[in-house]
């Protein structure tokens, strides 16, 4: 069972979806992903194979984020004060499934999660953070921060703070197409942002 919605370009998924292939305006998710609960994602995000998204909880995921193969993120956990953790013996002797901890898992814009990572339950993911392939995210990320391992330690940041505050006021992910286009240079190296530019961004 699964439903798409559509709404200003996002991506909403309730229940299951397994899909080969799926490119839906100007997103894409690769082959061989199965996604459950949930989900959200925004324009412009693209998704490599064997995306995996488990448990009872919500996946948000920004706009433009860029998602490697196999990445596996976990929304809930196992109810763990019960005697047995298995739902066939909980459905067996008590008529019902223990509630599992729903934790919400929110992925800010313009993310980068390398291959193989996995998130845990309840992490929240700054805008323009990176997670490095292999990670497995035990904490929240700032945004801008660099993290990789296991358990994802923050390795540095991706810009001085200064630069951070300068992208974070220019929200180029809230422009549109057009908007962004105009400014090709800044995309290609973030030092070309100045506060003259910046100005000029907000007119
Ligand atoms: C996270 C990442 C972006 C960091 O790149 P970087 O800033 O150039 O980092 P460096 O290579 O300088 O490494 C810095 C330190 O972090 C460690 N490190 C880097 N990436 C790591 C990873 N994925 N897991 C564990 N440790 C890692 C390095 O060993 C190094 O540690 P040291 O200082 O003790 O020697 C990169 O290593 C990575 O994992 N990229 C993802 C690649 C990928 O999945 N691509 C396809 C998806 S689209």
């Amino acid at each position: 069972m699964f439903q798409i919605n559509s709404m200003f370009g996002f991506l909403i998924v309730n229940g299951f979806l397994r899909c080969g292939r799926l490119s839906w305006r100007s997103i894409r998710i690769g082959w061989g992903s199965w996604i459950k609960s949930t989900t959200t994602i925004d324009r412009g995000s693209a998704i490599g194979s064997h995306f995996t998204v488990r448990g009872a909880g919500s996946l948000n995921i920004g706009r433009y984020c860029a998602i490697g193969e196999s990445v596996r993120i976990i929304t809930s956990n196992h109810d763990m004060k019960g005697l047995s953790l298995n739902y066939l013996v909980q459905d067996r002797i008590l008529g019902k499934r223990l509630t599992s901890d729903k934790k919400d898992v929110n992925i800010g814009h313009d993310v980068w999660i390398g291959d193989g990572a996995t998130l845990l339950p309840g992490i929240e993911v700054g805008n323009g953070a990176i997670i490095g392939a292999g990670a497995v995210v035990t904490h929240s990320v700032e945004p801008f921060k660099i993290v990789a391992g296991n358990p994802a330690r923050v390795i540095r940041s991706r810009y001085s703070e200064s630069v951070i505050k300068k992208i974070e006021y220019l929200a180029w992910w809230d422009m549109t197409e057009e908007e962004q286009e105009k400014y090709a240079h800044v995309f290609e190296s973030a030092d070309q942002l100045n506060d003259g530019l910046l100005e000029h961004f907000k007119e």
